[in-house]
């Protein structure tokens, strides 16, 4: 049997699948996989750039950052080029870039052409004549609405960590008391020593919000692990929850509502080593959470095990199992909103093994008997504390829009979204969805876009909701 090494590809081929992976969220291996099956059912197409960042319809408010101000330092990890990336999504979006490099960002992407997507100067040294007459690095700090350190790098962390000011970006850092955001981006062996892990502990207690770094395959070496720095994507509505919850900046439709959305697959174990899962990714659930926070909702966003970010803005709770899943979200009621997205496993298996589970040679398999997990969302539909706005998501495969009308009636849920989770349709795991929103009143079909894009729709439409009818 054929077999690739994609260490053996060349440069410019290795270069387009890791582009490609990234964008899909998957492993190099797992992207050359698809590719492969999806060759037997259409022709295989390398796009130049990230689909996301080559004019792919997507839709967005190109006003919900009008005039935001972000300063964004770029630290010297390789993840800088993405931050060429980040700034156009922030711009086309209305917000304004002043960026600041490092001395090691410019060892990866020249300040030119940062300053030419920012369309503004770029700041580079401390003790510059020019800038420092009026003071400048502490005019930085303060004339922007958020700082922004995308990528972050372990040594930046660091000087963060411990409050050094030895260069211009450390310096606006400590002189600013605007919103700190920052994305790491490293070799995941950086990202899991001590010392880092140490720093990371000290910028969360100092009240810095961090967004990433990701699972997935790193851009150098082919290594793989968690390290990559988060997606501009996910950098931008991190920036608009962070923004939306920063009293005197955005002040949504949804200030003063408390939101609960569930996210990812629940792990079910068989035991203490295996467990039944399901594709879920979380990047419907937890781009759904950030949404609704930047519209002003105070979100808690209750998580299985995923391998995406936590998103900025939100309290996450981390659970591993339907039981679990159900505990917290109970105890987060009453609440105004619930979107139930999580993909939760219907069934555990019955008296989950306290030992591995061992083979036994010329034996048969061990059968593996199921129990009905608790029903979350139906759960929270009849609840005493019933949310007024109770939201459901319905993942079928056949007869989508019956089979969430049944779900509708039988959760006791307002609106049920569906989408057709067929394999083909890429949408477990994937970065795009086509829902259809079915309540009482009947089915809204939305066209395909991407998630970030579902989740901001949706978000405006429990926001109008409130705003015409007290639910
Ligand atoms: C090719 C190359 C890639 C690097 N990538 C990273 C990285 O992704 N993350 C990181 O934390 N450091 C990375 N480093 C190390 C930093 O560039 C180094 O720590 C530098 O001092 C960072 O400076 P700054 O934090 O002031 O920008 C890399 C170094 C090289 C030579």
């Amino acid at each position: 049997m054929a077999s690739i090494t994609i260490r053996n590809l060349d440069e410019a081929t290795k270069q387009l699948l890791r582009e490609r992976a990234a964008h899909n969220g998957r492993s190099m291996e797992e992207e050359v996989r698809h590719l492969l099956r999806d060759s037997t059912q259409a022709p295989v197409s390398f796009p130049a750039e990230p689909a996301a960042a080559s004019g792919s319809p997507e839709i967005f408010d190109p006003l919900e950052l009008d005039g935001k101000r972000i300063l964004l330092i770029i630290t010297g990890g390789i993840a800088a080029y993405k931050c060429l990336d980040l700034i156009r999504r922030l711009r086309e979006r209305g917000a304004s870039v002043r960026p600041v490099m490092t001395e090691g960002a410019r060892a990866f992407i020249t300040p030119l052409v940062v300053g030419a997507l920012a369309n503004d100067k770029v700041f580079l040294e401390l003790f510059s004549r020019e800038d420092e007459q009026d003071v400048g690095h502490i005019r930085l700090a303060r004339e922007c609405d958020l700082v922004l350190v995308a990528p972050a790098t372990a040594d930046f962390i660091a000087k963060m960590a411990l409050g050094l000011a030895n260069d211009l970006a450390s310096t606006i850092v400590l002189a600013s008391n605007r919103p700190l955001l920052v994305a790491p981006a490293m070799n995941p062996i950086m990202w899991a020593a001590p010392a880092l892990q140490r720093n990371m502990q000290q910028l969360r207690a100092d009240g810095v919000h961090v967004i990433g770094p990701m699972r997935g395959e790193m851009a150098e070496s082919g290594e793989a692990g968690t390290g990559r720095m988060a997606e501009p994507l996910d950098i931008v509505a991190a920036v608009r929850g962070l923004l939306a919850g920063t009293p005197g900046t955005i002040k949504g439709p949804l200030a003063g509502k408390r939101a609960i959305v569930t996210s990812g697959p629940t792990h079910e174990p068989i035991d203490p080593v295996r467990y039944i899962a399901n594709r879920s990714s979380g990047k419907q659930g937890h781009a759904i959470a950030a949404a609704l926070a930047a519209l002003g909702a105070q979100v808690t966003l209750v998580s299985g095990p995923v391998t995406i970010a936590d998103p900025a803005g939100v309290t996450t709770l981390h659970v591993e199992t339907a039981r679990e899943m159900l505990d917290a979200v109970e105890q987060l009621l009453p609440t105004d909103i619930a979107v139930m997205v999580a993909a939760v496993a219907d069934w555990r298996a019955s008296g989950a093994a306290g030992e591995k589970i061992k083979k036994k040679p010329g034996k048969a398999p061990p059968p593996l008997q199921l129990t009905e997990n608790p029903d979350i969302l139906k759960t929270v539909g009849h609840h005493a504390k019933r949310p007024a706005l109770v939201v459901g998501f319905a993942a079928e495969t056949q007869n989508l829009i019956d089979n969430a009308r049944g779900k509708l009636q039988r959760k006791g849920a307002d609106w049920i979204v569906a989408n057709d989770v067929s394999p083909a349709k890429g949408v477990m795991g994937g970065d795009r969805n086509h829902v259809r929103i079915v309540s009482r009143s009947g089915v809204e079909d939305w066209p395909e876009m991407d998630k970030t894009s579902v989740a901001a729709r949706l978000a405006q439409k429990i926001a109008d909701r409130f705003e015409t009818t007290e639910v």
